[in-house]
């Protein structure tokens, strides 16, 4: 089976390199087998279309699907496609609701981490299939706005058996499973002893069900020492690296993940000149996360002088009860534009591309021929509408492996 869109207003591939904001206007892209197979100017799609299969030579092109022997031929009518939004960084396996800490820190009340534990104590009581069925709504939701690909931290437990829970139960809707044990010390645990535990039976119980491990190395969470012993258990089992700092503060985050050759760091809200110039002569991503200084009244990272670095930089929604309950991609892509010097091409790129990369993933993120295919069709001219229009759902259809996503 395969699948022609046509008539594609602007599209975004991310598959050139040097031109990494391009996008190509009057498109067509042909989907073969869950793959990108072709993309190009509307007016070569038939041949191109045609080259793949000698039996498909007589294409229509018209309004909404038709299907002409084994290729169905979709007329998007002038609206643009981008690809599927890659969230690497969300915290969706919860139970609970903190919007009265969001209502008082709206009348000044600081953002406070401590909120965590009151999670914990919501999703320890929670059964599988609670917390199931608030996952799939939340996926549900995260679809609907256009994201194909999204990672998920455990994290608000913190007992060997409930990560193990957490972990498992991530893994049954993502591949991109993160242990986050070390999120906080949680109430009545010793700390010492606490991280003593997060090296060894807890990561042990996880480790079957996730790919990456991850530290919220913040004042009030763990400590420089603290987090780079968590992680290097975590790599001695053979996960990936993440990093939660700099959120609050200055502080050793980005020097450790950047040492660490962790895969990204997430937040870089506050950074020196010495973060900023580690980060660039890494492979680690920094990834924004601007819908919690949305959330927390902090003031927003400053993405133009990271990207003016050299830095490669990710948007991803960091979706959880406490310090950013929205699962928006379109709204992290408006808040880029608004409030930290990105441009719309550059927003696009990093909620796509940039989250692939932050996950070390080559097969998403873009339409290069060999993609697979997630992509996302605007109910909007141009990838512009996402910032322009704050708010007004603009995801018309959404593929992934070249399936409409219900
Ligand atoms: O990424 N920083 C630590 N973890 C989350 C907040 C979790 C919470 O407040 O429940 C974050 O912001
Ligand atoms: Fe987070």
């Amino acid at each position: 089976m395969a699948t022609l869109l046509t008539g594609i207003g602007e599209l975004t591939t991310n598959a050139d390199a040097a031109a990494r904001t391009a996008t190509i206007g009057d498109a067509a892209l042909l989907i073969t087998d869950g793959r990108v197979a072709w993309t190009g100017p509307a007016s070569d799609a038939e041949t191109a279309a045609a080259a793949r299969d000698s039996g498909l030579s007589s294409l229509s092109r018209s309004s909404g699907a038709v299907s002409r022997s084994e290729i169905e031929v979709i007329d998007v009518d002038g609206r643009a496609v981008i690809p599927g939004f890659v969230d690497s960084h969300t915290h969706l396996v919860f139970a609970g609701d903190r919007a009265d800490e969001f209502e008082a820190r709206m009348t000044g009340v600081p953002y406070a981490a401590g909120g965590i534990r009151r999670t914990v104590a919501a999703t320890r009581a929670a059964t599988d299939d609670e917390l199931r069925t608030h996952l799939a709504a939340l996926v549900a939701e995260l679809h609907a706005q256009g994201t194909t690909t999204f990672e998920v931290k455990t994290g608000y437990d913190l007992t060997a058996a409930g990560e193990e829970r957490l972990a498992r139960l991530a893994a049954e809707i993502t591949d991109e499973v993160t242990y986050l044990g070390a999120h906080v010390v949680p109430e009545g645990a010793e700390g010492e002893a606490y991280v003593d535990l997060v090296c060894t039976g807890m990561l042990a119980a996880a480790r079957p069900h996730v790919r990456w491990i991850d530290v919220f190395c913040e004042r009030g969470a763990f400590t420089e020492a603290e987090s780079e012993r968590i992680l290097r258990a975590g790599v001695a089992a053979g996960l990936g690296v993440r990093v939660h700092g700099n959120q609050l503060g200055e502080g050793p985050g980005v020097q450790l993940a950047v040492r660490l050759g962790a895969a990204s760091v997430d937040h870089c809200t506050h950074l020196t000149e010495a973060d900023i110039a580690a980060l660039a002569g890494s492979d680690t991503v920094a990834t924004l996360l601007p819908g919690v200084e949305f959330s927390t009244r902090q003031p927003y990272p400053d993405a133009r002088r990271l990207i003016d670095a050299g830095v490669t930089v990710a948007l991803a929604s960091d979706c959880n009860p406490g310090s950013c309950f929205t699962s928006s991609m379109p709204l992290m892509i408006a808040l880029a534009v608004r409030e930290m010097g990105m441009t719309v091409g550059e927003a696009v790129w990093a909620a796509t591309a940039g989250g692939a990369r932050a996950l070390r993933r080559d097969d998403i993120g873009h339409l290069g021929v060999g993609a697979r295919a997630d992509l996302v069709v605007l109910d909007a001219p141009s990838r512009r509408h996402l910032a322009y229009r704050p708010g007004v759902p603009l995801v018309e259809r959404v593929y992934r492996g070249g399936e409409v996503l219900s």
